[in-house]
């Protein structure tokens, strides 16, 4: 649909979670901020954030700690000087976050009450209302903007990237829907868009993530000719609340800080099989504990592993983790008296749209913030609360860049953008390119052209052609349009989607698997793409986007390392892998 109204600002920032909020606030200063999200302001990830915020804020703590420990968990693909920018302005952004009146918990003596987290040496995980950190710290930003002068449009699912005729984003489109609001399609003509859209947990059946989560930052910068990055390490949480087999959508999340407490993780014999696998055991880095979960599983045939917190105490339960206790108590567990039933879910994509450290992405005017983003601060494993750390550092970075990109910005035309992609031209999105690029010689070489079926799903209206099974070299993708001209999936088709994605692309990958899912996905692709436009529609098509994009990336990557878990390449192989996959869609014709 060609857009039926227009509104226009300097910045647009897409998304409310901690990124989306910082990056709004901060770029106040640089002009007229607009901030569009898909539901209400805290729909997203950043409220259901337990655990907390990790930064060097102890005595006995420094930066260079944090940025070992982060190193150490990114398995060798984190980008140093990244993860440098985090812990070294991590505290310092922390206290901004004080200052702006997020109350996290204190100390007996006064000070931040700090707790641990899987493979943190430190104590060193702020956290507020016990379990409840990310809600308090969304809370305070929510209260900031109210006055900001930034402008909010909630109910917007943002569906492309508006360029001009130089190729730089000039705006977006997005469709709106509630009362009150502007509605249906419209554009907002921006000088910078910024991408804060959160995550991707919605391509599985089973995570941590919100409903709002389908990867629609991913998809739209990948159909706007961004290139992602590292889409293959997904991190799964090691301890939701299993709620029996085949349970699908957002699971409940037990905090690591209950394990950073004291809490076990055992067989249902009781033994601690962590104990030995690590030298952290229960603390080990989230892939560990993961692995030695699904493992155990494997091992004993049971279908969920037990966290043991009874010995913490009925007042710890109820001072440090009152959501968590109340939410299993809303299952029929009582964690004060039994251990919880865990597995792992999909909870946090490592990887995302590829950024400079100050947020830039490979499209002028693009920035990226958050968990949308890949800024190479989590390498193959992100350590656990560097995530709102990430959001809040680098949406301030993005700010900073703005006050150099800017002028140099091409002017938007009265008549609004030209010679780029509008919705209604977005159309020709096809199959992966999926690239290594190898950091120890620093160069990016083509693996693969991917484009299997680029002629296939054009413009020309060809039906989108099954790849992957025909094709040695097709990863690809049937549609990925943001428009409903013969791109957009149909609704019914999520499901599917996370089927494929949990069993075949899941905790634990292999050859076969992969194979089958790249396949598949493809096999659905073909079927579809004449849904008419709709909220549904756009996201399952989103969703479908990132989730062929996953598969591909995984595939490729024959070794174990971090969150990427192959049975058939069990081992971590630097010689040829210490490198990233770099996606980008083939035959786009933005
Ligand atoms: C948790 O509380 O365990 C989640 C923390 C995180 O994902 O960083």
């Amino acid at each position: 649909p060609a857009p039926g109204w227009t509104a226009e600002a300097d910045v647009v920032v897409i998304g409310s979670g901690i990124a989306g909020l910082v990056a709004a606030l901060r770029c106040r200063s640089r002009g007229r901020v607009l901030l569009v999200t898909k539901a209400l302001l805290d729909a997203g990830s950043t409220r259901w954030a337990q655990g907390g915020i990790a930064a060097a804020l102890a005595p006995d703590d420094t930066p260079a700690e944090h940025l070992a420990d982060t190193l150490v968990a990114g398995v060798g693909l984190c980008d140093e000087a990244a993860v440098r920018a985090l812990v070294t302005e991590g505290p310092e952004a922390v206290r901004g976050l004080i200052e702006l009146g997020t109350a996290f918990d204190l100390a007996g003596d006064g000070g931040i009450a700090l707790t641990r987290e899987g493979g943190h040496h430190r104590r060193r995980i702020a956290h507020a209302g016990g379990d409840a950190t990310g809600a308090e710290i969304s809370r305070a930003l929510r209260a900031e903007l109210k006055d900001s002068g930034v402008e909010v449009i909630e109910h917007a699912l943002v569906l492309d990237l508006l360029k001009d005729a130089a190729g730089r984003a000039a705006g977006i489109t997005l469709h709106v829907m509630g009362e009150g609001q502007p509605g249906g399609v419209g554009a907002v003509r921006a000088r910078a868009v910024v991408l804060a859209t959160g995550g991707l947990g919605q391509v599985f059946s089973a995570t941590t993530n919100p409903e709002v989560s389908t990867g629609d930052g991913v998809a739209l910068a990948l159909r706007a000719g961004a290139e992602a990055t590292d889409l293959e390490f997904v991190q799964f949480h090691p301890t939701v609340l299993w709620l029996g087999d085949g349970v699908t959508g957002q699971q409940p999340l037990i905090s690591e800080a209950v394990r950073g407490e004291g809490a076990h993780l055992v067989d249902h014999d009781g033994v601690r099989f962590m104990v030995g696998r690590h030298v952290l055991a229960e603390l080990a880095p989230r892939d560990i504990v993961a692995k030695g979960i699904m493992n155990r599983m494997r091992e004993t045939g049971a279908s969920c592993m037990l966290l043991d917190g009874r010995h913490l105490g009925a007042a710890m339960w109820e001072k440090r983790f009152p959501n968590i206790m109340a939410a299993c108590r809303h299952h029929g567990i009582d964690p004060v008296t039994e251990p919880i039933p865990v597995v792992p879910a999909a909870h946090y994509a490592s990887g995302g749209v590829r950024t400079d450290l100050y947020g830039r992405t490979s499209v002028p005017g693009l920035y990226a913030c958050g968990e949308v983003a890949c800024t190479g601060v989590h390498g193959a494993n992100r350590l656990a609360s560097n995530s709102l750390l990430e959001g809040l550092v680098f949406a301030a970075r993005i700010s900073a860049a703005l006050e150099h990109d800017l002028p140099g910005l091409a002017t938007i035309s009265a008549d609004g953008p030209t010679g780029g992609a509008n919705a209604a031209d977005v159309a020709a999105s096809d199959g992966f390119e999926v690239d290594e690029a190898d950091e120890a010689q620093d160069s990016v070489h083509r693996m693969t052209a991917g484009s299997a079926n680029a002629s296939a799903t054009g413009t020309g209206g060809a039906e989108p052609a099954p790849v992957g099974g025909e094709r040695a070299d097709g990863d690809g993708m049937a549609v990925a349009s943001g428009e409903g001209r013969g791109g957009l999936l149909e609704p019914g088709m999520r499901a599917e989607i996370q089927r494929v994605m949990s069993s075949h692309v899941g905790v634990l990958r292999g050859a076969d698997g992969l194979e089958r899912a790249v396949r598949e996905l493809a096999g659905l692709g073909a079927g579809g793409g004449r849904a008419e436009p709709g909220v549904e529609a756009w996201e399952v098509t989103n969703l479908y986007t990132v989730a062929s994009a996953i598969a591909a990336a995984a595939r490729r990557r024959e070794e174990t390392r971090g969150s990427h878990w192959r049975e058939d390449f069990p081992e971590r192989a630097d010689g040829a892998w210490r490198g990233h996959l770099v996606t980008r869609l083939a035959g786009n014709t933005l």
